[in-house]
């Protein structure tokens, strides 16, 4: 693994300091398990196949509707996969990958059931800054991977005031998205409008941030590993851990992404990063 960097100091509620650990290759993501670690952003060299379904993806030629697999295994997605992304030669390295990930998951966490999230499609302000959430119990921490167009945003953690001023945030933001969907259901659209005017104007204040205009972006195609918020403690701003908090962007190309969890326990292990990593799960069951 390479460490090229490592910021963030975000303290609160534990005086733990929270960073962010950038690397080169997949190997380096194992720095997930360690407790200081909010996220491993690892850019390994693209795959040759990447320029061509970026291209189509950006195209409009792949579209893919917000896809959730609740909670299925290797077999069940790779099932699933066959009977649901078009044959399209260009999709067909993406089975692979998406496999790869899976695998690459259960390494780290020992689990056998994953909720896997697919997308394909353009970006939109349906969803602000947040953190993602796995069932109570379950790994705290997933992968993502954009596939084309821009990264995912997210602050230096240093930049974070704090859980109260991120959940003061995220509620009114949550209310906000609810009252334009329901004036968007009433074709109410002067009340549409003026909540998503309010919802811009949330998100460019990020009130939770010290410097709204110093967010970072992951690199093109990197594979995340980022640390999510037990669902037990979702809302509690006296949790005992930290998570991501990130921001898809809000404009630009359509764009091809997949995100992953555990939804099992997994080998609930404890494991120091550089540790040989444990045998894969049973691809048959
Ligand atoms: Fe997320």
């Amino acid at each position: 693994m390479v460490e090229r960097t490592t910021v963030g100091t975000m303290a609160p509620p534990s005086l733990r300091r929270d960073c962010i650990v950038c690397c080169d290759d997949l190997a380096g993501l194992d720095a997930i398990l360690r407790d200081d670690v909010l996220a491993v952003i690892a850019t390994p060299p693209p795959p040759l196949w990447l320029p061509a379904l970026a291209a189509a993806v950006e195209a409009g030629e792949i579209s893919l509707p917000r896809t959730q697999l609740d909670d299925c295994t290797r077999a069940a997605l790779a099932d699933w996969l066959t009977r649901n992304l078009p044959p399209l030669p260009v999709l067909a390295p993406l089975h692979e990958e998406l496999l790869s990930l899976v695998d690459l998951l259960a390494g780290l966490t020992g689990a056998r059931r994953f909720m896997v999230r697919l997308l394909a499609a353009a970006p939109n302000t349906e969803c602000g800054f947040h953190v993602d959430t796995v069932p109570p119990g379950a790994p705290s921490f997933g992968l993502v991977r954009v596939y084309n167009g821009p990264g995912t945003l997210y602050p230096d953690p240093s930049d974070v005031t704090g859980y109260a001023d991120f959940y003061r945030y995220l509620s009114r933001r949550e209310r906000l998205g609810r009252e334009r969907s329901e004036a968007r259901a009433a074709a109410d659209i002067a009340t549409a409008a003026a909540a998503e005017a309010e919802i811009r104007g949330l998100d460019a204040q990020a009130l939770f941030l010290r410097n709204p205009q110093a967010l970072r972006s992951t690199p093109p195609a990197a594979v995340v590993a980022f640390k999510h918020l037990d669902a037990s403690e979702h809302w509690s701003e006296r949790s005992s851990r930290s998570a991501w908090i990130h921001c898809s962007p809000m404009q630009g190309p359509p764009r091809l992404l997949v995100n992953i969890t555990a939804v099992d326990r997994g080998l609930r292990r404890l494991r120091l990063p550089g540790a040989s990593a444990p045998p894969p799960p049973d691809r048959a069951t």
